[in-house]
């Protein structure tokens, strides 16, 4: 199952705030929460080495060490070259990033061990490294795909000129960036534009905000997107979360949201909340919302 747009779930599942940076699920509920998301097709599940202080591959790599019948009908995308001060790298300074072919090999090496599985589907380079050589990245890529390790790559806050750059020496198959109403660069600074052009996959991190589209805010911008959120979500006779999927799915580059909730009856309902569509008109309510006036 090659991660490409034409098969692509519609959303990914994100795992960063499963285990110790969140919900800090037991075996049995990464399970439970693992197969509901597969039962709607869901099947896109995204690490990163980082998570948990370098712990959450592993709990989730628990039920995959019992289950092998899971791993062939996921897709694992997982993430390095983020460098954390954590007590599980003592060998770690300073926070930093780091590209170099012998880190990205690393990583991966010890991402497989976590996981409990002989390949990655996808392994994304998470932040760009101010030092990256294009040329020693697309060397240790093909190596890596020789040894059947990970079959395709991708970078994750990319600039589109950062991606060009690694994309003409070696095929990436998404730019993972964070697109909510509260970020809404990659609107305008090419990044979605290029995806297009590319016909790669948009991702989007922190669709919802992080969450802070929910709280209670004195930020009159983010009351401003509520207030119109809730106007929404009475006439789709929806949920304010789904019509925050329903805005960045509305985009034509197909922008696939990475759900950050641990929960699996708001994953349902992120499902649900395909059939919504928005008008021209109601997109832009949004926007002007989150702009805080009209546009120009
Ligand atoms: N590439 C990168 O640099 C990068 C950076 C950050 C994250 N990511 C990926 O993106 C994924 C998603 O990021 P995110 O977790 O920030 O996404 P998010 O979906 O914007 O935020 C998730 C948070 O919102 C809460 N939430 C969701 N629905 C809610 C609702 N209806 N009402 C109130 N609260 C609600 C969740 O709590 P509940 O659990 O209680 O629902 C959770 O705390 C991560 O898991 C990770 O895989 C990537």
């Amino acid at each position: 199952m090659e991660f490409t747009k034409d098969n692509i779930s519609p959303y990914i599942i994100g795992t960063m705030r499963l285990g110790t940076w969140g919900s800090n699920l037991s075996t049995a509920e990464y399970e439970r929460f693992i197969e509901g998301c597969m039962e709607l097709d869901l099947i896109d599940f995204d690490h990163a080495d980082i998570y948990g202080h370098y712990t959450t591959e592993e709990d989730f790599g628990k039920v995959l060490k019992t289950r092998k019948d899971l791993r062939s009908k996921m897709r694992i995308t997982t993430k390095c070259g983020i460098k954390l001060i954590s007590e599980n790298r003592p060998e770690h300074r300073i926070k930093s990033y780091d590209l170099s072919a012998s880190h990205i090999e690393a990583s991966v090496n010890k991402s497989l061990a976590s996981l409990h599985t002989d390949y990655l589907d996808v392994l994304l380079l998470h932040r760009p490294d101010y030092l990256f050589n294009p040329y020693e990245i697309a060397e240790v890529f093909i190596k890596l795909k020789k040894e059947g390790k990970v079959l395709a790559f991708g970078v994750s806050n990319f600039s589109p000129s950062q991606f060009d750059l690694l994309h003409s020496l070696t095929p990436l198959v998404t730019n993972q960036i964070e697109i909510s109403l509260l970020h809404r660069n990659a609107f305008e600074d090419g990044t979605l534009n290029q995806c297009q052009r590319l016909k790669v996959v948009p991702s989007a991190w922190s669709p919802l905000g992080g969450g802070e589209l929910f709280k209670n805010s004195t930020d009159s911008k983010i009351k401003g997107i509520q207030k119109v959120l809730a106007q929404l979500a009475e006439k789709h006779e929806a949920t304010s979360d789904q019509i925050l999927y329903a805005w960045l799915r509305k985009h034509p580059a197909g922008i696939i949201p990475v759900l950050g909730t641990s929960k699996i009856e708001r994953i349902q309902a992120a499902h649900q909340a395909l059939k919504i569509q928005l008008t021209h008109e109601e997109w832009y309510m949004l926007w002007e919302a989150a702009l805080g006036r009209e546009i120009d």
